[in-house]
């Protein structure tokens, strides 16, 4: 069987710019996230730049990072600016007790942080602490990173090694605030946030876009009580949503060697972020008719069972050919509504859940999901083309998902871009493609997929997967069944 796709795509018509940002990452001190996957110090025997990963830096600015998110998640709400700052050697360590208990050396601190982003040429995006933080400690920590006069705290910086200023472009104060950074209530943090926010002072001009933590899954409730009680200092709430594919916490499903019940559930699991978006954006079009206030997914990817013999602390999972149909999936989405989602982080990085890239010790394997995000660098600020699409859907029992979805934009390089995703493992499809205001007859790029559900890269092979170059005439599109495909029309 093949799937129907019609594409209608009116070139002359065009929609908001699809910001950049959307293509942002989020890497917190968990697991070997930081330490091994970014960080290894300057004597380490792993070939480094200045204490980070030579191969990591590499690998990231080939697929043009524009954000990274730092230094959590749960552990922003534990962590202390003061302790990872100054001389290495002096830097308490403490322990990180959200994720797997482990010693956190603090090596990796505010200088690290802003040292790898400028090498990355990504913008930098820092969580204050609010749930176990002080407004000072907040206040003095933004004083600190964007001082420009003499104080004795931008001294401070000074003395560090850091003359200018930081560049803050997003500062978060607090992160899942109904959790894991205080268990409160929406109407409560409205109040702490607007507090917090109060005392948050940069020299003019140098404001970062201020975070409000948000909520998650289908609960609108943070983002109606949010946007209706702080009405200044707020730039972005953000929302967290997850892809497990059971649905369970308990038992969320396997990286590797499922059956395709599980990669259709983790289909539909995904595709609820459509409705979600569309759900909380319907909240803020009440709340904030001038559109004033972005909805940041600052945390979403797949979530798996840790495989049985590594630490279940430090959420390292395996990534796989469904790991790039549901990237490829999402940001079709967030390009549907590139108007409020202005920002997003996959979670995480390196070596931890839906990463980019995975490490042992001196190895790096490249994952289908870092592919699928440099397939899509082209999106970054492209310009959104109208298009409607009608599709045969993916079903399994009374459910589906749509059987393809797609992104079409004009590139900052001035291409018309077409991005498609085939969600069905088993079953082809046949795009008849209508392109109005645009003189194309060929499509011309790139195509991720392989036999398996479960095709990955791993130490032993690292290059089972990668992208390949895709070729064909307009009249005559079709994409294989689990496939990723970016092309230029022309
Ligand atoms: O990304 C892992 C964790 O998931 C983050 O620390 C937290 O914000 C979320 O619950």
């Amino acid at each position: 069987k093949t799937l129907n796709v019609d594409i209608d795509i009116h070139a002359d018509q065009t929609g908001p710019v699809i910001n950049k940002d959307v293509y942002g990452q989020f890497a917190e001190h968990l697991g070997r996230g930081i330490y091994e996957g970014v960080w290894v110090g300057e004597d380490s025997a792993i070939p480094n730049t200045r204490g980070f990963r030579t191969d990591v830096l590499e690998a990231l600015r080939a697929i043009k990072v524009p954000l990274v998110r730092w230094p959590g998640g749960c552990f922003a709400d534990e962590y202390h600016w003061r302790e990872g700052i100054g001389p290495r050697e002096d830097r308490p360590t403490k322990v990180n007790t959200h994720w797997g208990g482990v010693e956190e050396p603090n090596s990796f601190g505010t200088h690290e942080f802003f040292e790898f982003v400028e090498l990355l040429g990504a913008d930098a995006y820092v969580n204050g602490n609010l749930g176990s933080g002080t407004v000072k400690e907040m206040a003095e920590w933004v004083e600190y990173m964007t001082g420009d006069k003499g104080s004795t705290l931008a001294n401070e910086r000074r003395a560090n090694g850091r003359e200018e200023p930081f560049d803050i472009a997003y500062f978060g104060i607090g992160n899942e605030a109904w959790g894991c950074g205080g268990n409160m209530r929406p109407e409560y943090y409205a109040d702490l946030y607007r507090q917090y926010a109060t005392f948050l002072k940069t020299p003019q001009g140098k404001r970062p876009k201020f975070v409000a933590s948000g909520g998650h899954t289908e609960d609108t409730s943070w983002t109606d009580v949010l946007s209706k009680n702080i009405d200044s200092n707020i730039d972005g709430i953000s929302y967290h949503f997850y892809t497990l594919p059971n649905s369970d916490w308990d038992e969320k499903g396997r990286a590797i060697k499922f059956s395709e019940q599980e990669w259709f559930k983790t289909m539909e699991r995904t595709y609820r972020m459509e409705k979600y978006i569309r759900a909380n954006v319907a909240k803020l079009d009440e709340n904030d008719p001038e559109g004033n206030i972005g909805l940041y997914v600052d945390e979403w990817g797949t979530w798996y069972d840790p495989e049985p013999e590594r630490d279940p602390g430090f959420l390292y999972q395996q990534n796989t050919l469904r790991d790039a149909v549901v990237a490829a999936v999402n940001f079709n989405i967030f390009h549907q509504h590139a108007e409020r989602v202005t920002m997003t982080n996959i979670a995480q990085m390196v070596n931890v859940l839906q990463a980019m890239i995975l490490t042992d010790k001196e190895k790096m394997v490249l994952t289908p999901t870092y592919y699928t995000y440099g397939m899509y660098k082209v999106f970054q600020d492209a310009t959104s083309i109208k298009f409607n699409l009608k599709t045969d859907k993916y079903k399994r029992g009374d459910k589906t998902v749509p059987g393809v979805t797609a992104s079409v934009a004009r590139g900052t390089d001035g291409k018309l871009y077409l991005a498609l995703v085939n969600l069905d493992p088993s079953n082809s499809a046949d795009i008849d493609l209508d392109v109005a205001g645009a003189n194309v007859t060929r499509a011309v790029g790139q195509i991720l997929t392989a036999d398996a559900m479960d095709t990955r890269n791993t130490f032993d092979a690292p290059e089972t997967i990668a992208p390949t170059a895709f070729e064909s005439d307009l009249d005559d599109l079709t994409i294989p069944a689990k496939s990723v495909v970016v092309v230029e029309l022309k």
